[in-house]
C-alpha cells in the first residue's frame, strides 16, 4: 500500500510523517510547494505519477481569525481544495483520508459530539471545512473524514508555544474559560491515523485526547508543568476575548467509534502536553 500525505509540512502533516517512517508502509510527503490543492490539473499529474492507494489531505487553509476576512480564499483551499483531491482520487480508484474538525458544529450540544450530529459551523473556517466534508461525500464512497480538536504539535505554531513564551516573560495571563474541548498532540493523532491506514473504517470519525478542559485550564496546567504559578492564568469570556471569528462553547467529540474501531483510546491531554513539554527541547522535527 503506498500512502501520500498532501500538507505534510504542516504540523501534523510532520508527525504523520514521523509516524510513516517508523512504519513499514511506502509513503511520499508533499508540501504545497510540491502540490498546490486548488489547481486540479496539478494534483492529476502528481497523483497519476505517484499512483497513491490511500491519500492523506492534511493540507489546509487554518487561520480560524483570518478567515473570517477570507471567505473566498478559505473556500477555495478547504473546499474546493478537498473536492479537486476527490475528484482525482476517484479517478485512479485511491482512498481518501481527510482531516477536519471539531468546528464544523455549533457548540450548542451539552455533553460530546458524536459523528452523527448535525453540523452547524458558527465561523468561516468551519463552515469551509464542512464544505470540504461534503465535497468528499458527493464524490467519493471510499473515504474517511476525521475531525479532531485544539491541535498542538512541534512541527508548528500552537497554543503551548503561545503560552510558554509568554511563560517565559513572567506574564499574568487572561485566557477564555467558557469554551470547552479536548487538547490533542499531533503525535498521537498521526499514530491513530497510521493505525486506521490498516483497517477500511469508512465514514466520519472523531479522535482526540482523552479529557477535557477549558483554553484557561489547558494554559494553567502549561503553567503548572513548567513550574510557574497557576493563579497567574486568569478566566475570561470569550466575549471579553473578543475574538473575530466566533467559536463553539462545546468542542468536545466523542472518541468512542475509534475506541471501537482501533482498539484502544488516545492518553489523556494532560499526559499528551507533559509529553510535548519533554521532547520540544530534543526534537528535530522543525517548526
Ligand atoms: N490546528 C488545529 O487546531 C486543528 C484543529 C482541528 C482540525 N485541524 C485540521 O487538521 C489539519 C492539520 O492542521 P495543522 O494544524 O497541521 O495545519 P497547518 O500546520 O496550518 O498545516 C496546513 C498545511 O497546509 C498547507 N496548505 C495551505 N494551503 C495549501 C494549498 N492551497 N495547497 C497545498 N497545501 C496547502 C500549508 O502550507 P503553507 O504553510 O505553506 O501555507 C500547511 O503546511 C487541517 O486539515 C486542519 O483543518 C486543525
Amino acid at each position: 500500500m503506498s500512502i501520500l500525505i498532501i500538507g505534510a509540512n504542516g504540523m501534523l502533516g510532520k508527525d504523520l510523517v514521523q509516524v510513516l517512517r517508523g512504519s513499514s508502509f511506502e509513503f511520499l510527503g508533499l508540501g504545497k510547494s510540491d502540490l498546490d490543492i486548488t489547481d486540479l490539473k496539478a494534483i492529476e499529474n502528481k497523483l497519476l505519477k505517484v499512483n497513491p492507494s490511500v491519500v492523506i489531505l492534511s493540507a489546509a487553509y487554518t487561520l480560524v481569525d483570518n478567515c473570517e476576512d477570507q471567505k473566498e480564499l478559505a473556500n477555495s483551499i478547504n473546499g474546493d481544495g478537498a473536492k479537486n483531491v476527490a475528484l482525482v482520487c476517484k479517478k485512479i480508484g485511491a482512498r481518501l483520508l481527510y482531516v477536519s474538525t471539531d468546528y464544523v458544529f455549533d457548540g450548542s450540544k451539552d455533553s460530546s459530539y458524536v459523528e452523527e450530529d448535525l453540523t452547524n459551523p458558527i465561523n468561516v473556517y468551519g463552515q469551509s471545512k464542512l464544505l470540504g466534508e461534503k465535497n468528499i461525500q458527493d464524490i467519493l464512497s471510499d473515504y474517511l473524514i476525521i475531525r479532531t480538536s485544539w491541535l498542538f504539535g512541534l512541527g508548528g505554531k500552537n497554543f503551548v508555544e503561545s503560552i510558554l513564551k509568554r511563560g517565559q516573560k513572567g506574564e499574568d495571563l487572561r485566557v477564555v474559560s467558557d469554551q470547552i474541548g479536548a487538547p490533542t498532540n499531533t503525535k498521537d493523532l498521526a499514530v491513530a491515523i497510521v493505525k486506521l491506514l490498516r483497517n477500511d473504517t469508512k465514514g466520519i470519525i472523531n479522535i482526540s485526547n482523552s479529557g477535557e478542559c477549558s483554553w484557561q485550564e489547558f494554559a494553567a496546567a502549561i503553567y503548572s508543568e513548567i513550574g510557574l504559578d497557576e493563579s497567574k492564568v486568569a478566566s475570561i469570556s470569550t466575549e471579553e476575548f473578543g475574538a473575530k471569528a466566533p467559536r463553539p462553547k462545546n468542542s468536545r467529540l466523542s472518541s468512542e467509534r475509534f475506541e471501537k474501531v482501533a482498539g484502544y483510546r488516545l492518553r489523556d491531554w494532560k499526559e499528551a502536553l507533559k509529553d510535548y513539554l519533554e521532547h520540544r527541547k530534543s526534537s528535530t522535527i522543525s517548526k
